[in-house]
C-alpha cells in the first residue's frame, strides 16, 4: 500500500461565512487543516480590525470541542479603509492580509474597490509594514469577456500596481490561466499565487458541455484545457511561488441550482484526497507537501505546522457525503466525477 505523510496542511484561501453556515462548514476544514486565511466577504464585510476580532471570536465559538484550528483573519479593502486601522490590525498579529475585491467582481464584492487611486494610501502603508494584499484578479468591465478577465487584470491593474509599489507583498488569488501562472513565476519574493483544488480538475467543458453543471461554477470561472494543464504544472513544479488556496465557498443548493446561480465550489471536505490524486497523476506526490503545507507558511512568514497527516492509497474509493447539512439547507460537496483512492487516515 502507498502512503504519504506531510505536515498538517493550511488553506490559504477559504470562505467560512457566518452563523449557521459557519457552524456547518468549519468542521469540514478543521478536520484536515491547521489554519486558513479566512475571506472577509460577509454581509456586511469584515472591514476593520474590530470587525476581524469579532469575526474571529465567532469562528472560535463555532469550532466543535476537541478540534484545533487557527483562523488567519483578513480585512476587506474598501475606499473608506483607514491606513492606521490596517497598521493596527497588522500589529495585533491577528490579521494576516487585506483582500482587494474589484467592486462587482464576485460574491459580496459590491463594497469593494472601484478606483484603486482611492486606496493608494492603504496600499503604501501595507508595502511599508509588509502586510500582504490578496487580490481577486479579475476586471469587472462588462466589455471584457469573462474568460479574459484575469489576463486583462494582470496587464491593466496588477502589473502597473506592482511597478508603482514594488515592496507590496501580494498574492494572486485562485489563478486560472497560463498568464497567471507565468506572471507569478516571474514576480520574485514579494509575489505568490494560490491555486484551488477544483481548477486542477475541471475545465470549462466540465461546466458547460452536456448540460450546465451549477456546482462547477465559480469565479474566476474555469478556463479551457490548456490553462488547467498550466495550473497542474505550476502546482506540482516545486516552485515556492504557488500554494493551496481552496476557495472552498459554500452556497446552499437552492442558490446554486437557480436561474442566477451563485459562484463557488465546496471542496473543504475532500481537498486533500483530490490533491493526492492529482499530484500522483502528475508523478509529483513528493511535491504535495510543498504545495499544501510548506510554501504558504513561507510566504506568510509563519512556521510550518509540526503535526503531520497521513494519506493511504487503498483499493476502495473514498466515500464522502454528497452534501453537508446546514440549517440554511444542503451544500453540495465538489464531485470530481472520478473515483479517488487516497484516504486521509490520520
Ligand atoms: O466562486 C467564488 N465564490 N469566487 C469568489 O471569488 C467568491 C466565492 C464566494 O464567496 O462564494
Ligand atoms: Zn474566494
Amino acid at each position: 500500500m502507498q502512503t504519504i505523510t506531510l505536515p498538517r496542511p493550511d488553506d490559504w484561501h477559504l470562505h467560512l461565512r457566518d452563523g449557521t453556515m459557519l457552524k456547518a462548514v468549519l468542521p469540514e476544514t478543521a478536520r484536515h487543516f491547521a489554519r486558513a486565511i479566512v475571506m472577509p466577504n460577509l454581509v456586511p464585510p469584515v472591514v476593520t480590525l474590530a470587525d476581524a476580532v469579532a469575526y474571529r471570536s465567532r469562528i472560535m465559538a463555532a469550532l466543535p470541542a476537541g478540534m484545533a484550528f487557527e483562523p488567519l483573519m483578513v480585512l476587506y479593502l474598501t475606499e473608506g479603509t483607514d491606513p492606521a486601522d490596517v497598521a493596527a490590525a497588522h500589529t495585533s498579529g491577528l490579521v494576516k492580509a487585506v483582500k482587494l475585491y474589484p467592486a462587482g467582481a464576485t460574491t459580496n464584492s459590491h463594497s469593494g474597490v472601484q478606483d484603486l487611486g482611492k486606496v493608494m494610501p492603504v496600499l503604501e502603508k501595507m508595502a511599508e509594514i509588509g502586510l500582504p494584499l490578496c487580490t481577486h484578479g479579475e476586471v469587472t468591465d462588462p466589455a471584457v469577456d469573462i474568460f479574459d478577465r484575469e489576463a486583462v487584470f494582470i496587464d491593466t491593474v496588477l502589473d502597473p500596481l506592482r511597478r508603482r509599489l514594488p515592496d507590496l507583498r501580494l498574492v494572486m488569488e485562485h489563478i486560472t490561466t497560463e498568464e497567471g501562472v507565468a506572471y507569478a513565476a516571474e514576480g520574485g519574493a514579494n509575489l505568490a499565487a494560490t491555486i484551488t483544488t477544483h481548477h486542477l480538475i475541471i475545465n470549462r467543458n466540465h461546466i458547460l458541455a452536456g448540460g450546465i453543471k451549477p456546482h462547477y461554477y465559480c469565479l474566476p470561472v474555469a478556463k479551457r484545457e490548456k490553462h488547467r494543464l498550466a495550473l497542474r504544472k505550476a502546482a506540482t513544479s516545486g516552485s515556492p511561488r504557488y500554494f493551496l488556496g481552496t476557495d472552498s465557498a459554500p452556497h446552499v443548493d437552492a442558490l446554486k441550482e437557480h436561474a442566477c446561480g451563485c459562484a463557488g465550489c465546496f471542496t473543504a471536505t475532500n481537498t486533500m484526497s483530490l490533491l493526492a490524486h492529482v499530484f500522483e497523476e502528475e508523478g509529483a506526490l513528493d511535491q504535495l507537501a510543498g504545495f499544501a503545507s510548506r510554501n504558504g507558511p513561507a510566504f506568510y512568514r509563519l512556521p510550518v505546522n509540526r503535526e503531520m497527516i497521513r494519506l493511504e492509497k487503498r483499493p476502495e474509493p473514498c466515500v464522502w457525503p454528497e452534501k453537508i447539512v446546514s440549517e440554511a439547507g444542503p451544500v453540495t460537496v465538489f464531485n470530481p466525477g472520478f473515483p479517488v483512492h487516497w484516504h486521509v487516515v490520520a
